[in-house]
């Protein structure tokens, strides 16, 4: 059974949309592990609610550690493949090494417009709209070094409208994201994915 383990820091709405579609048979997979670097994250809670082992390991608490004992965890659990959906901390070292293109992450923007440092949740949104942009929409891509600089395995459009809030577009992006991580997750599981340098093909 291929086996993935979902990193968080907050509300966990993604992890929610993996949970329904490995229950709903949609994915093939088993959500072996959340972890949370926010013990009050509330993807905890949903982890809990479905049966699901979840960990908080607080980044006050593990600071520069927290990647090595991410790493002792999915590595114990025999974890495939890890998600970082709605998580904040940024990941690294040997992690990065041993799950080189085994780390996915969901970001509320098309990169490489409105990603890198200081870009997460609301910031986003307000900065798109502040931009003026007509389309914005969700990016899935592999996790490397960088901040959110991976190479893209799926991206999903949306339209921005002039009386839009950042709440709004938010909203909009947010139930593009719950369809884009599911798919790619069943990509990787079903080993559908080839990546050559920046590029990555669908077999
Ligand atoms: C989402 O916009 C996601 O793209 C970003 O964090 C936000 C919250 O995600 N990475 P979730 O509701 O905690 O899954």
């Amino acid at each position: 059974m291929f086996k993935i383990g979902v990193l968080i820091s907050g509300g966990g709405t993604n992890l929610q949309s993996i949970i329904d579609n490995v229950n709903s048979g949609y994915l093939d997979c088993k959500i072996e592990i959340v972890i949370s670097d926010s013990e009050n994250a509330y993807g905890i809670e949903r982890a809990r609610k479905s049966g699901i082992d979840a960990v908080a390991l607080p980044k006050k608490q593990y600071g520069d550690a927290l990647s090595d004992e991410i790493l002792k965890i999915v590595s114990e659990r025999k974890v495939d493949l890890i998600v970082t959906a709605g998580f904040l901390s940024i990941l690294k070292g040997e992690l990065l090494k041993k799950y080189k293109n085994k780390i996915i992450n969901i970001h509320p923007s098309l990169i490489p417009s409105f990603c890198g440092k200081g870009m997460y949740g609301l910031n986003v949104h307000k900065a798109a709209i502040n931009y003026g942009v007509k389309t914005s929409g969700c990016t899935v891509h592999f996790v490397d070094e960088g901040t959110d600089t991976g190479p893209i395995i799926i991206q999903k459009a949306v339209p921005v409208f002039s009386d839009d809030t950042a709440e709004i577009l938010q909203k909009r992006v947010l139930d593009k994201e719950h369809e884009a991580l599911p798919e790619a997750i069943k990509l990787i599981a079903e080993d559908k994915l080839e990546v050559h340098d920046r590029r990555v093909l669908i077999k």
